[in-house]
């Protein structure tokens, strides 16, 4: 069995009730989290589709998501502008989207190479403390690849942030829903397991995954970085 979530995150509100918000939610209920799920219709309309998609999971709106002890972002990364921010003001995001342009094409404004979108997302969130996680593996792959600490089939998952207690909890919080956290570092570091990156869709264990943040910097995508970055 995997451990039970820190005592600091209890309660967990998703914004976003597509695959991964669902797959996440189904998780939580089943690690013992107080699971709520808002999304871009009202509560009262998504009620049927959250109940049936993660049992256990309450149908609330992005205001009472925000309020919980933490809130992941499952939405897709364009529409993160369109959240108010003052809803967030103080709250703990965890920030599972991604510049996925293979799914929702190219948005100019997530290609500067100098920062990670995670960042970008801290800007219009100005107050949040946001960790970047659970972005880079598959839904059905969180769903499915979910084991107990020491099983060597259990997968690992990134996080990044700036709060080092923020972290701690987040990297908890991934340990209960069945997978190895591995701390990549700050939210700039987050760049390192974006789409592009060796371990963006890799399902590696906790070794794996260091070794593949390790070789970003060789990577093309972290020699293009380095000298977007040189160039500042
Ligand atoms: N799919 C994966 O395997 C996976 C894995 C890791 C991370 N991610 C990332 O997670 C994010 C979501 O991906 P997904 O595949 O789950 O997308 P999805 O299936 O299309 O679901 C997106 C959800 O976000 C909701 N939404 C859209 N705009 C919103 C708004 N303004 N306010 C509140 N909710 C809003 C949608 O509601 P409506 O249907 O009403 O528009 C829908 O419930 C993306 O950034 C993606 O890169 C995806």
């Amino acid at each position: 069995m995997s451990p039970a979530p820190p005592p600091s995150l209890r309660t967990l509100g998703i914004v976003g009730a597509g695959r991964v918000g669902l797959a996440i939610a189904r998780r939580a209920v089943a690690a013992g989290l107080d699971v709520g799920v808002a999304a871009r219709r009202p509560p009262e309309e998504m009620r049927a589709v959250i109940e049936a998609g993660a049992p256990g999971a309450s149908s609330i709106s992005v205001a009472d998501a925000a309020r919980r002890d933490a809130v992941l972002l499952a939405l897709p990364l364009g529409k993160i502008a369109s959240l108010d921010a003052a809803l967030f003001a103080g709250a703990l995001v965890i920030d599972a989207s991604n510049h996925w342009w293979e799914i929702d094409g190219r948005l100019p404004q997530f290609e500067d190479l100098t920062t990670s979108t995670s960042e970008q997302v801290g800007r219009h969130l100005a107050g949040a403390r946001i960790v970047k996680s659970l972005n880079h593996v598959g839904a059905y792959v969180l769903e499915e690849l979910h084991a107990p600490p020491g099983d060597p089939a259990r997968i690992a998952v990134a996080v990044a942030g700036d709060g080092a207690d923020d972290v701690d909890a987040v990297a908890g919080l991934v340990d209960a829903l069945g997978y190895d956290p591995v701390v990549a570092g700050s939210l700039a570091e987050g760049m390192r397991f974006e789409p592009g990156t060796e371990l963006f869709g890799a399902e590696g264990d906790a070794a794996e995954a260091r070794a593949m943040l390790d070789r970003f910097w060789d990577s093309q995508r972290g020699r293009v970085v380095a000298r977007a970055r040189a160039a500042l």
